[in-house]
């Protein structure tokens, strides 16, 4: 049977001073709890989470059908899984978590589970730095003279001796399932002066059986660190980020600046992908092979073809770029804006609801709304689509190799033909046949001598020389 991970996320996190719980604040595009969900689902766990404080909120964060039983009153560790008993397999091993450690890896679990044996109890501890040896909040390991683990002693409740002790609890556990929710749960005991219930109490009932096993973590001690505030948030999210960014660079992507490259967790990246300094993939953004993108832009939500150069400072959401496309500089694609191959979206463009078909340009200063543009079809600088009449939104279509004269508004609902020409600064409001021109301006009027003369007319009103 599949080992249950049952994830604890029911406290309040009151020092990350926040209306959002503490377990959705994101790091690198998802919410803790989510890399803990990873972690555990890493491990071949099948996740259980107890919520309380905001317990729709955290709920509606979970993938569908995770089971999430509520602990309606925050009473302690003990209590939470007390709460959780009736989702609790009977046999089996229970690996209890915390919602708040983002870092943990689904290695870690592995290798904590296949460790375990027939033990009642493993917890896996830690090594608090020498600085911190008295400071410290986590719960201390207590050994008997033969180093046998003995029980956990919280930090407010240790002896000044209890206090130098290094060794810390996690707060990661595997516990024999049915040992867990038949003997022990039904035992545990509040702690004054809170009244708490602590689940540390499982672990010294463990020991009294002679059934602990504690483990201290062998690897990087970044991963058992809880966050409970905003600095040790950013903390976690830089620890985050390069690990990210160094198993891409190990995948073929080349960074300039990997400490200002934020990638979040569900991005893919071909090889000989080029990312430059400052930029920021956000989370459902796929780069295909050998495409390039350029200093400060932001993609999220963006499928990009092989081959792809996006300029520096382009914002996009939700576009899909064509293979071998050029995009910005000072590009805003928007959701909606699909890019055949060869297209060319240039500085100052910006697109919605928008399909140019393949070798299609637009490449200076233009807005392309709710708006299909054939192959090969050329957009001048300074092209409006006007689809929206302060009521609804209308279409454009503008066939293949049309070309859009500088500064021409087309006012939506319109068709331009295929191979049509719009000549500059034409107003369009009635469609344009295939191969048609279109002229949509006042008719031009030259005046011979007429600028100097009024020249000296208005200078001569100022009392000035021409
Ligand atoms: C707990 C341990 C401590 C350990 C530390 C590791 C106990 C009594 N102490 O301390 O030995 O060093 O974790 O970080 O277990 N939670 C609930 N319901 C509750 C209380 C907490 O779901 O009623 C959740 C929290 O949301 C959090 C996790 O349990 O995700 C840990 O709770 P927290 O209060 O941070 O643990 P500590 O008391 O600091
Ligand atoms: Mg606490």
């Amino acid at each position: 049977m599949m080992p249950t991970a049952l994830i604890l996320a029911a406290g309040r996190g009151t020092r990350m001073r926040s209306a959002l719980p503490k377990v959705l604040h994101p790091i690198c595009g998802q919410g803790m709890l989510g890399w803990v969900l990873d972690a555990a689902r890493g491990a071949g766990l099948s996740p259980v989470v107890v919520v309380g404080h905001e317990a729709e909120r955290v709920r509606a964060s979970l993938p569908p059908g995770t089971p999430s039983p509520l602990q309606a009153e925050t009473l302690g560790t003990g209590h939470a899984v007390l709460c959780a008993a009736e989702a609790l397999p009977r046999e089996g091993v229970i690996v209890v978590l915390a919602g708040d450690t983002p870092l943990l890896r689904a290695e870690t679990l592995r290798r904590l589970l296949s460790g375990h044996g027939d033990a009642a109890c493993t917890v896996l501890t830690g090594l608090i730095p020498e600085a911190d040896a008295v400071s410290s909040a986590y719960g201390r390991l207590v050994r008997d003279v033969d180093g046998v683990a003995q029980r956990i002693v919280e930090a407010a409740e240790a002896s000044p001796d209890e206090r130098r002790i290094r060794e810390f609890n996690s707060g990661v556990y595997c516990f024999d399932a049915a040992w867990l929710v038949n003997e022990v749960l039904p035992t545990l005991q509040p702690h004054p002066p809170k009244g708490e219930f602590y689940l540390t109490d499982a672990v010294e009932a463990a020991a009294r059986l002679g059934r602990l096993r504690a483990v201290l973590h062998d690897g990087d001690n970044d991963e058992l660190a809880g966050v409970n505030d905003r600095a040790a948030l950013a903390w976690a999210e830089g620890r985050l980020r390069a690990r990210i960014n160094t198993a891409w660079m190990l995948a073929g992507v080349t960074m300039t600046d990997p400490a200002t490259t934020y990638i979040h967790h569900d991005v893919r990246l071909g090889e000989d992908v080029t990312l430059g300094p400052n930029v920021t993939l956000a989370a459902g953004t796929q780069v295909a092979v050998g495409a390039t993108i350029g200093a400060s832009c932001v993609l999220e939500a963006c499928v990009v073809g092989p081959g792809v150069e996006v300029l520096p400072f382009t914002h996009a959401v939700g576009a899909n770029i064509g293979a071998k496309s050029r995009v910005g500089p000072y590009a805003r694609l928007r959701e909606g804006t699909v890019l055949g191959e060869g297209v060319h979206v240039g500085n100052f463009v910006e697109t919605k609801k928008a399909t140019l078909h393949p070798g299609a340009k637009a490449n200076h200063l233009t807005y392309l709304g709710d708006v299909e543009v054939g192959a090969k079809a050329n957009i001048g600088a300074g092209t409006i689509t006007c689809n929206y009449d302060g009521y609804a939104k209308h279409r454009t279509t503008i066939g293949a190799g049309a070309f859009i004269g500088s500064n021409s508004a087309l006012v939506a609902p319109i068709s331009i033909g295929a191979g049509a020409l719009v000549a500059a600064g034409s107003t369009v409001v009635k469609d344009v046949p295939d191969d048609a021109l279109a002229l949509a301006r006042g008719p031009q009027v030259n005046h011979p001598g007429r600028a100097k003369e009024l020249r000296a007319h208005l200078a001569g009103k100022a009392g000035k020389t021409p």
